[in-house]
């Protein structure tokens, strides 16, 4: 399995994966890239801030636009305004390459409000999102995929069958992150619960792509999944400071794990990208945990983020960002 290629894509991550992220994991050979998630409610209300996460810029992978919510006549309408661009704001250098439902997202607001992985306490009302959204990406030919997580805790374990659920209510894809939703993002990930939701999906009349999810850091943890049954991995936390990841899966036998000061100089141009999309103060500001991630585990990264979080401008950024690793 060694110097095969594992097509690897950059899982969706609310406050990362915009346009910036997705370009750079993309040029480091993410198979396909996932938007920030996006409000099915704010979409089919027009709101201009929500359309901005939608943007597809130059040079990106095959773009998948994630939304969230549990109505199925909002999340449809969310999906064909997505779909065929028809919304103030639409800003796509290239079509949106599928949608994916938001069924994961641990967050109190969002599952208090019947959204992300509270869809897998109402599989009811979950399968009736999932049909209605699979109906308007059938008209647009495009696939649609969901992402859920191994169940709500550890004595609702469901991913099985809810997988297999969502994929006869129309999805193509079941993306599984591989902990409980009380699991929240710690601790580690249990591939074991792909191995049984595998298993339910090739049981099915019809192939589904199923991808894995959760830790993955090196070549080997991604193996780790495609030995449980996925035919492919989406990388979330791990890619905002290691890129690079994208290329040793991609490409294992060119792969050359990067030189401190390529890891200096990916980190000011991601930095130098946000600011922009989305100027200097937002952009510094947004900026600080972004760079954490390049700097996690060296020396010294403690004191360059407490420098980071004071920097205001983006060059006394890009001047500290140069200093990493000297310790
Ligand atoms: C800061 C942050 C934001 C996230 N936002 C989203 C999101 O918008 N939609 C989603 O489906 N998952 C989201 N996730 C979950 C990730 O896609 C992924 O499932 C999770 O981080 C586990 O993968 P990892 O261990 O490779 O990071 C987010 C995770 C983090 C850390």
């Amino acid at each position: 399995m060694t110097n095969l290629s594992i097509p690897a894509a950059l899982a969706p991550m609310a406050g990362y994966t915009d346009y910036p992220m997705r370009k750079i994991a993309a040029d480091f050979g993410a198979a396909y890239v996932v938007s920030e998630m996006i409000s099915s409610v704010a979409m089919c209300m027009n709101d201009r801030k929500t359309a901005v996460l939608a943007k597809i810029g130059e040079g990106e992978a095959p773009v998948v636009l994630q939304i969230f919510g549990h109505d199925p006549a909002m999340m449809a309408e969310a999906a064909r305004k997505l779909l065929t661009g028809d919304y103030a704001g639409c800003s796509y250098a290239a079509p949106p390459a599928g949608i994916d439902i938001n069924m994961g997202c641990p967050v109190k607001k969002i599952v208090t409000s019947g959204d992300g992985s509270a869809l897998m306490r109402t599989p009811e009302t979950a399968r009736n999102v999932t049909a209605a959204v699979a109906e308007v990406c059938a008209k647009y030919n495009v696939p649609l995929s969901v992402k859920i997580r191994a169940g709500w805790d550890a004595d609702h374990i469901n991913c099985a069958e809810f997988a297999a659920d969502m994929a006869r209510a129309g999805a193509a894809k079941i993306t599984l992150h591989c902990r409980t939703r009380e699991q929240m993002y710690m601790p580690s990930a249990d591939p074991a619960h792909a191995e049984s939701t595998a298993q339910a999906l090739r049981s099915l009349e019809k192939p589904v792509i199923f991808a894995g999810n959760g830790d993955i850091e090196t070549r080997t943890d991604a193996e780790r999944y495609l030995a449980a049954g996925c035919g492919e991995v989406a990388i979330g936390r791990a890619a905002l400071g290691n890129p690079w990841i994208f290329r040793e899966l991609s490409d294992p036998e060119h792969f050359v794990p990067p030189t401190l000061d390529e890891i200096r100089a990916l980190s000011i141009s991601l930095v130098e990208a946000v600011v922009r999309e989305k100027g200097e103060v937002v952009g510094v500001r947004e900026s600080r945990s972004r760079a954490a991630y390049f700097i996690k585990g060296m020396r010294g990264a403690a004191r360059v983020r407490e420098h980071l979080n004071h920097a205001e401008t983006l060059a006394e950024f890009v001047k500290i960002l140069e200093t990493i690793g000297e310790e």
